[in-house]
């Protein structure tokens, strides 16, 4: 298939430049790249000496045994030191660290540095009375209150290794997970807020620890550890659970940490792949937290008195390197919200906290696009002085729609594009060098190697598309898949083994000046007579129409062309029902903004779209509607009653010409 045929759709020709008092008093300069270019260990090395090292390493990158890297070798260093103590020691023990806010009105708290490192210590040395030792696996399942950054911190102090799963997964996933990694510690609460009422927790991991029991009737799991969120009455087991606010308040604040080896693992974050078994990402210490503290200082441009929001749950990637250890590192102060994205709350939060960097996904902007700006307009969010974004390639309209009702006008918006399996942001723009361009991820991040390649790994010219690689190691790269050294090779470093790439999986495109967009995943880029087109692309010309709040588009068979472009719309509330010729209207209109080839055969108007708990569009179930099947497994749907909604709908809307 000829790379030519990624062609290059769409045209944006705005520009943002960086606020000039941004630019001139910017953490990261234009030269950075240069320098990177010139000596890219020097580069990750210089990153590395932020932190506090216990023995400084030998060697800055051994990448003798690809695709098996070790950064900083020789040196030791202790990431929950890193991110609190050193704080204190450094005499900021008062900043707070953590605004938390619940759900319920009114439930808050703020915790300094020093209560942190307080919090920290008692739950390390309550952890080892319960017998965990550097190395053991602990498996953590809470909602988003201030003792999983305490449990997470913990673990890391102890050098045992964290894997979090997140709170809307089933007992079932919970099992796999504790089973794959041998877990023998749960840590959970009773329950959380979600919507406006109490959930509980601990039922699930009940019944997780039950399905991880042997042949003798023993689980691996030793004891589990709850946190008493709710006050909902939990089942009991005397020798095996504990009250965090018994085993943990009653223990000492005293507690020596350990250095731990720079590749001593850190935890195991599990993801889908390709198959059913989810891949469990292995991290590790030393170069993880210099690719994630330095990042995020890098791109989002961290003050001593910013405050920073990464609305993320801590059960994602995201959370992981953009809440905990990527802020905490860099000694920030943070909100850190309990709920889900109530209309207005959140922009409540920012008014209330004067949040000042911000950082969120694109489903989530583009939901608020949909209820209307008088929302977020009711508020005051000029504390607001740069945007993130992360998760999924964030349509120019909603992107240009965020900077101008949630920046004021005033905020750069940075993309950044990266994977569970990168640890650290890889391709963004710099909020203080590049001028932005509503779509576009721009290009890596200084020290970082990002190239579009063909089928031959081949760069591909400016004007074409073709698939992402990362052509050098990073520092906050996955080691392996935990258990699974083959699968890691077979994943991501087969596809160009002459060249030694890392394939991300991901379609991208350089536009003509050799700017990056992310096109999603390779599985999404369809093959339309011959031409290859992007799920995406098309997505975001649907989404441009002023009736469409949101798009999903796939590529379903068909005997003419190979594959046919079949979307599904939600409409904003303000355009009604559409209108009885809606759907010739949005084809018009797709053809208009890319052409005809991209001209949807079918356009489903639907009230919800199928999605991840994480908020990514299933898009294989939609291909099971397009393709008249019966439709897949719904049990990782957020809502499984959604494609019942959707499947109501199938047989409107479609049009042959
Ligand atoms: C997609 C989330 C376009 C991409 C941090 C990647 C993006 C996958 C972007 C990783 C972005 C993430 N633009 N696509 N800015 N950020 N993606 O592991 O397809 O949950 O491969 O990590 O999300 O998702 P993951």
């Amino acid at each position: 298939m000829s790379e030519q045929t990624l062609s290059n759709l769409s045209r944006e020709e705005r520009r943002f430049e960086p606020p000039a008092d941004l630019a001139a008093d910017a953490n990261v300069k234009e030269e950075a790249y240069a320098r990177a270019d010139s000596d890219r260990e020097a580069f990750w090395a210089d990153a590395a000496d932020r932190l506090d090292w216990g023995q400084k390493w030998d060697q800055v990158l051994d990448w003798s045994n690809p695709p098996f890297a070790k950064w900083f070798v020789g040196g030791t260093i202790n990431a929950a030191v890193n991110c609190v103590d050193r704080h204190v020691d450094a005499g900021n023990g008062d900043k707070v660290a953590i605004h938390w806010v619940g759900e319920p009105d009114d439930d808050t708290r703020d915790i300094t540095y020093a209560q942190l490192k307080d919090e920290v210590s008692k739950a390390a040395n309550a952890l080892t009375d319960l017998g965990v030792k550097k190395g053991d696996r602990v498996a953590i399942y809470m909602p988003m209150i201030p003792e999983v950054v305490v449990a997470m911190l913990a673990c890391a102090r102890l050098g045992a290794p964290h894997t979090v799963v997140f709170g809307g997964f089933s007992a079932d996933a919970l099992a796999s997970r504790i089973t794959d990694c041998d877990a023998k510690v749960v840590i959970t609460s009773d329950g959380g807020y979600r919507r406006g009422a109490a959930s509980a927790l601990k039922p699930a991991v009940d019944e997780a620890v039950e399905k991880t029991a042997g042949p003798d009737g023993q689980s691996q799991v030793r004891h589990v550890l709850v946190v008493r969120r709710t006050g909902q009455d939990v089942d009991w087991d005397d020798d095996r659970d504990v009250w965090w606010h018994e085993a943990v308040d009653n223990a000492s604040a005293d507690h020596e940490a350990e250095m731990h080896d720079s590749e001593h693992p850190l935890f195991v974050m599990y993801t889908s792949g390709s198959t059913g078994k989810p891949k469990g990402i292995l991290h590790t210490t030393g170069g993880y937290l210099t690719g994630t503290s330095f990042t995020h200082w890098e791109v989002f441009d961290l003050k001593d008195d910013d405050v920073y929001w990464c609305t993320a749950d801590v059960g994602w990637i995201t959370g992981h390197s953009y809440m905990v250890y990527g802020p905490l590192a860099n000694g920030a102060t943070q909100v850190m919200y309990e709920g889900t994205p109530e209309k207005g709350r959140w922009w409540q939060i920012v008014q209330d906290y004067q949040v000042s960097i911000f950082y969120t996904a694109p489903t989530a902007i583009r939901t608020f696009m949909k209820q209307g700006r008088e929302i977020p307009d009711g508020y005051d969010m000029s504390s607001l002085r740069l945007l993130g974004s992360v998760g999924e390639p964030i349509n120019p309209e909603a992107y240009v729609w965020y900077r101008e009702v949630i920046g004021g006008d005033r905020c750069p918006v940075v993309d950044t594009w990266w994977q569970t399996e990168t640890g650290q942001i890889m391709i963004s723009p710099l909020p203080g060098v590049t001028a932005g361009k509503p779509g576009s991820a721009m290009k890596g991040l200084p020290g970082v190697g990002a190239d579009v390649v063909d089928d031959d790994g081949q760069s591909v010219p400016d004007g074409s598309g073709g698939y992402l690689v990362l052509t050098q190691p990073w520092p906050a790269m996955l080691r392996t898949l935990w258990g699974d050294d083959q699968r890691f090779k077979d994943t991501y470093w087969s596809r160009y083994p002459k060249q030694g790439f890392y394939f991300a999986g991901d379609g991208a495109k350089k536009d003509e000046d050799g700017d990056l967009w992310m096109l999603g995943r390779v599985d999404d880029v369809m093959n339309v007579s011959g031409h290859r087109l992007s799920t995406t692309e098309i997505e975001s010309a649907l989404v441009s129409h002023p009736k469409v709040a949101e798009a999903a588009v796939v590529g379903a068979a068909d005997e003419t062309t190979g594959q046919a472009v079949c979307a599904f719309v939600i409409l904003r509330e303000s355009a009604g029902d559409g209108g009885p010729d809606i759907v010739e209207e949005l084809r018009k209109h797709v053809q208009k903004e890319i052409g005809a080839i991209a001209k949807p055969r079918q356009i489903m108007v639907v009230p919800e779209l199928p999605k991840t708990r994480s908020g990514k569009i299933m898009r294989r179930l939609l291909k099971d509607v397009a393709e008249h099947r019966e439709v897949g497994d719904v049990t990782t749907l957020a809502d499984s009653t959604v494609m019942d909604l959707i499947k109501d709908k199938e047989g409107s809307g479609a049009a042959e010409d």
